[in-house]
């Protein structure tokens, strides 16, 4: 298996390189409207949002800013295939403009947009990022009623273009069985609130053109892509950042695209793809030894499982696991100055063995105390220098 990996940097309000319904999947951040850090990059595009921030004119400023990002979503939603999803990162903000402490309720904003777009919006997951910063309490402390609750989640807007999704050839419907997920991730990924993912690393190099990159975690891409794609998919991020969203789809065996404003972000990204490859491998065998984790605490707490993985050989809750099958970025090719192509392997048998073997030892050894691990994973920081 193969996948391709694009990137242009230009501004995403015209992606000329995607057609129209090529894309199952969006997941992206937009730069988060009324928080400083983006005052900037939204000022370069509209020249009147610096004059209303001038002015205090937070409301205004707030609309303006979301405008920028409605021409990207009027894109989203071209190249969209009809049943595709668009998973959107997105905090509220609170500021003081003026003598005005306010909150700008960006969720709220971008939700309106894309239903008069025509997206249908399905239940939302709130990320929770809890903060222990001794200055999180904003207002008047101890004393009634002059203070602010503090904000410490953002959310992950689920959007879907037109009805479900159709796999109605016997290839399409056998490549979703392979991409499935296990059970136990299934219960945690699609649960309303996320607490297991610590927010990433953000600092950047003194070259950039910021101090803080804005990055998600790598795994909440993962996750995302996981949930509502499958292999080979094409996924689209058009504020792509720093990449996390096309390493996200390399280690998931995605087709990717991505769009950047900001020149200086993905110099070398061909290097950091390149050297991520173990860790897309510890990525996939993190899930493996978490399942096989889980599967003993079920054998040991005397709970049958009923079915095997017919690739690796361990158990698995429902019969839908039977055939997922996870391909292994074995190396990447850069083809020009914007595409690369991953090449996959599948696991050997020696290496599903191992993992059986593993299994039913401890199952036949009654092995007990073992907890399933399912508190998050802990993936790698792939910004870290090695
Ligand atoms: C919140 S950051 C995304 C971070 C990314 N998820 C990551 O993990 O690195 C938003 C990005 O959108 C970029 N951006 C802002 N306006 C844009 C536009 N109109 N088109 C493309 N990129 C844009 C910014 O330069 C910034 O890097």
């Amino acid at each position: 298996m193969k996948t391709t990996h694009k990137h242009y940097i230009c501004n995403a309000a015209k992606m000329a390189a995607v057609a129209d319904r090529s894309v199952s999947l969006v997941v992206t951040s937009p730069p988060y409207p009324m928080i400083e850090m983006w005052d900037e990059i939204f000022s370069r595009q509209d020249a009147k949002i610096e004059k209303a921030l001038k002015k205090s004119e937070g409301l205004l400023a707030f609309e303006l800013m979301h405008q920028v990002l409605d021409r990207v979503w009027k894109e989203v939603f071209r190249v969209l295939s009809p049943g595709g999803f668009a998973c959107i990162n997105i905090g509220d903000a609170t500021r003081t403009l003026g003598d005005n402490f306010a909150l700008y309720p960006n969720h709220a904003r971008i939700l309106n947009a894309a239903q008069a777009l025509g997206f249908t919006a399905l239940p939302c997951i709130l990320w929770r990022k809890q903060t222990n910063a001794p200055n999180k309490f904003m207002g008047s402390g101890m004393l009634p009623a002059g203070a602010y609750v503090t904000l410490e989640h953002e959310y992950i807007l689920i959007l879907r273009k037109g009805g479900k999704r159709e796999f109605t050839s016997p290839a399409a419907k056998e490549n979703r069985r392979q991409s499935a997920l296990f059970w136990e991730e299934r219960n945690q990924w699609f649960s309303d609130i996320w607490i297991d993912l610590k927010g990433t690393r953000q600092a950047m190099g003194k070259q950039k053109n910021r101090t803080r990159s804005g990055a998600f975690p790598f795994e909440l891409a993962y996750r995302l892509i996981n949930m509502y794609s499958v292999k080979q998919d094409l996924v689209l991020d058009p504020f792509l950042g720093t990449g996390t969203t096309i390493l996200a789809a390399m280690a998931a065996g995605r087709n990717c695209a991505g769009y950047e404003i900001d020149p200086t972000l993905l110099e070398n990204f061909y290097d950091k793809c390149n050297n991520s490859l173990d860790q897309f491998s510890s990525v996939i065998q993190q899930r493996i030894d978490l399942h096989n984790e889980f599967v003993q605490g079920r054998l040991d707490a005397g709970k049958p499982i009923k079915y095997e993985n017919t690739h690796y050989g361990f158990p698995v809750i429902t019969n839908q696991e039977k055939e997922i099958v996870f391909s292994i970025p074995v190396s990447v090719e850069q083809q020009n100055d914007e595409s690369m192509v991953v090449n996959y392997a599948l696991p050997s048998k020696e290496t599903s063995n191992v993992f059986a073997a593993a299994t039913k030892t401890a199952t036949v050894a009654g092995t007990s105390g073992v907890t399933s691990r399912m508190d998050g994973l802990l993936f790698p920081d792939f910004d870290k220098k090695r």
